[in-house]
């Protein structure tokens, strides 16, 4: 193991909560009462290497605070990983090493999301609208027309949406599409918190590889520039807005990889929250208008990115309490998502509850997910679609999640889609 995972191990065998949470098998399963327990501990809970917050105000606070800085290079536990990978290859980039938008600050962060920003506003969105729909009923069209009864729901529906979508704003043509799901599922591992040396080399091996496979992608975008974000954000870097090679490839790759590792979960979790609790999918299909509120509740109630991490820039106080200069705090944006103090009952799932919205699952302040109003879009259609044209959909054996502690979702989904 890397340095962090050591530490995690460390301090999980010495009680620290924390740690304990990303390590013990039952606890990374199912999060949610261990985020109770550090929120009755406090605002703010400080571990041995790490402190952490599952309250919801400490963790808006902190999101939206310019005392604290999204970049993991400086997090004190940075892991042995990383480092044993810069030494031996230096342009080694994960998805949230800089110049990714993830882990940059203003001025930098500010000028390179401003490129991006233009293809994600709500009237971008709601332009693509049509198109989610289309593409929505060919997939199912394709699960109705196939022989088996029995299909995975996530190849092929919730994580095929997201990726033709987000591969079609990126003007990534469709034989290159499968290869690089896999490429992206892989790269996505290194988000993980005490990773093993061998999957981190995994990780690191397909985030090349989507180096790779984006350098040859912008490099024919270069000859033949289509009327996609990718051969708009080219000109902008050869024009006057200076992008450097590296950040336009990292940024590529980060709005390809955010566009369809997350909303696969949302889904995801969706179809299986829904057909565990069928009356408040009855009367969904009864009032399809319910569809966008519901869509809210399943991000609050089982966020698909369940914690992000900052780091203090000073000796500073977050609710109140001390925090020091280079200070790492796990923000659990979905502990924060079943805060009592801003979601009465917060562990029923309600797709009817009234402020929903309020969830932190797209995170705040300056890294606020730039994706929120496509994911949105994506989500309600995906699923007033998929319920509509099967209504009597049900589960047909045991879902098995992904595992990972970062993102929640499934990996498969084996439903039964009846006539
Ligand atoms: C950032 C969640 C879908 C693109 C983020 C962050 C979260 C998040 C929590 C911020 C992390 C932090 O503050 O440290 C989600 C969820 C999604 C989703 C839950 C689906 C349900 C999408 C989609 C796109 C996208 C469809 C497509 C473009 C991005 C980008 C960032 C981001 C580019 C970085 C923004 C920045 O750092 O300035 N997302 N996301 N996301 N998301 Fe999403």
């Amino acid at each position: 193991y890397g340095l962090t995972g050591l530490a995690l191990r460390l301090g999980a065998r010495q009680g620290d909560l924390l740690a304990r949470s990303v390590v013990e098998p039952a606890r990374r399963a199912d999060p949610f009462p261990t985020y109770d327990e550090i929120r009755a501990r406090g605002p703010l809970l400080t571990g041995r290497f790490v402190a952490g917050t599952a309250s919801h105000a400490a963790a808006n606070e902190i999101l939206r605070s310019d005392r604290f800085l999204a970049s993991p290079a400086v997090a004190p536990t940075k892991s042995l990983n990383r480092l044993l990978e810069s030494l031996t290859d230096p342009h080694a980039l994960g998805p949230v090493d800089p110049p990714s938008l993830l882990a940059i600050s203003a001025p930098e962060h500010t000028r390179i999301r401003k490129l991006v920003a233009y293809a994600f506003t709500p009237r971008a969105i709601n332009a693509l609208s049509a198109r989610v729909q289309e593409l929505a009923d060919g997939m199912l069209d394709t699960i109705a027309a196939g022989n088996p009864s029995t299909v995975d729901l996530i190849d092929a529906y919730a994580s095929l949406l997201p990726v033709t979508v987000i591969a079609e704003i990126l003007g990534v043509p469709e034989e290159l599409r499968q290869p690089f799901v896999k490429i992206v599922n892989e790269a996505a591992l290194s988000l993980e918190p005490g990773l093993s040396y061998r999957d981190y080399r995994r990780a690191t091996e397909a985030t090349r590889e989507g180096h790779r496979f984006l350098d040859e992608h912008i490099a024919r975008l270069r000859r033949d520039p289509g009327d996609d974000l990718l051969s708009r954000m080219i000109a902008a870097a050869d024009g006057s807005d200076r992008l450097s090679d590296t950040e336009l490839r990292v940024t590529a790759l980060l709005v390809l990889g955010a566009g369809f590792e997350t909303t696969v979960n949302l889904i995801g979790n969706a179809v299986a929250l829904l057909l565990a609790h069928p009356d408040q999918l009855d009367r969904l299909k009864a009032e399809p208008e319910g569809w966008a509120n519901a869509v809210e509740e399943v991000l609050r109630y089982e966020s698909p990115v369940q914690v992000t991490l900052r780091v203090s820039t000073a000796d500073t106080t977050v609710a109140g309490l001390p925090v020091r200069e280079g200070q790492a705090v796990v923000v659990m944006l979905g502990g924060a998502n079943r805060d009592p103090a801003v979601f009465p009952e917060p562990n029923r799932f309600d797709t009817t509850r009234a402020n929903a919205r309020e969830h932190l699952a797209f995170s705040a302040g300056p890294h606020f997910c730039l994706g929120a109003q496509l994911a949105r879009l994506e989500g309600a259609t995906a699923l007033r679609t998929l319920f509509e044209r099967f209504p009597d959909l049900a589960l047909d054996g045991t879902p098995t999640r992904r595992g990972t502690r970062v993102l929640r979702g499934y990996r498969r989904l084996p439903v039964r889609v009846g006539a």
